[in-house]
């Protein structure tokens, strides 16, 4: 089986296994990281949908930094966009722009955005992140699509990124190491100041170094 087919197959299995457990809360179950060695003090709905304790993070941080201008990458069910849309909401402006590359995927996530009730909030796309054109300055940035592509994918959208906005990366714990890797690598080459939050999945928090006074 092609390695496409082998990363489609994952999704779709993580979709079946999020739509069995119908929303319910149950404890973190990614292995412990020496950054985060009781990962199940955290909580999930799924193991692609970022944690709990990361989905108000991602809410809160959109009522204290009030973004205009939100991209997402890898929306899986939109559970994600719906909280961040949730602190636009409560802003009273903004958008976030979240594509989800698989047509199955985004269905999903196309019907429980159009049933939330926030749907003004998301433009929900099915594409590539590697692809996807923006309109505007980004002043939070979420990057949680297919992890090797990660670096590419924050490479692809820096020059759009408002120097004084965020960059988030998910997935990044020291387990998971490719994504911790392309943040140190980038911080390195001077693109990016990072900030590692031990979180079960870690999180970089991070902004451009260009352009930021
Ligand atoms: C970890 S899940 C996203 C979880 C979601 N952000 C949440 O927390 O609710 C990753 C998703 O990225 C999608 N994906 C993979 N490669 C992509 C790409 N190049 N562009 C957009 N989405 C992609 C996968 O199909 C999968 O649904």
């Amino acid at each position: 089986m092609g390695w496409f087919r082998r990363k489609k197959n994952a999704v779709h299995k993580a979709m079946r296994q999020a739509e069995e457990t119908g929303g319910a809360v149950l404890p973190e179950y990614h292995r412990p990281t020496p950054e985060c060695p009781q990962p199940h003090l955290w909580s999930m709905y799924d193991s692609m949908t970022a944690e709990v304790e990361v989905l108000e993070f991602l809410r809160t941080l959109v009522t204290t930094i009030k973004p205009n201008l939100i991209v997402e990458t890898g929306s899986f069910l939109g559970v994600s966009s719906l909280w961040m849309a949730e602190g636009l909401q409560r802003n009273g402006f903004g958008r976030l722009v979240s594509c989800e590359l698989d047509p199955v995927v985004y269905a999903k996530a196309a019907a429980k955005i159009a049933e939330s009730g926030l749907s003004d909030w998301i433009d929900l796309r099915n594409a590539s992140s590697l692809e996807m054109k923006i309109d505007g300055t980004i002043d939070l940035f979420f990057s949680d699509s297919d992890l090797p592509i990660r670096e590419q994918e924050v490479k692809h959208f820096l020059s759009k990124m408002n120097p004084h906005g965020l960059l988030l990366m998910h997935d990044a714990s020291s387990h998971l190491k490719t994504v911790r890797e392309a943040a140190l690598r980038m911080e390195a080459e001077g693109l990016i100041s990072a900030v590692l939050l031990p979180t079960p999945r870690g999180l970089v928090v991070a902004q451009k170094r260009e352009g930021r006074r």
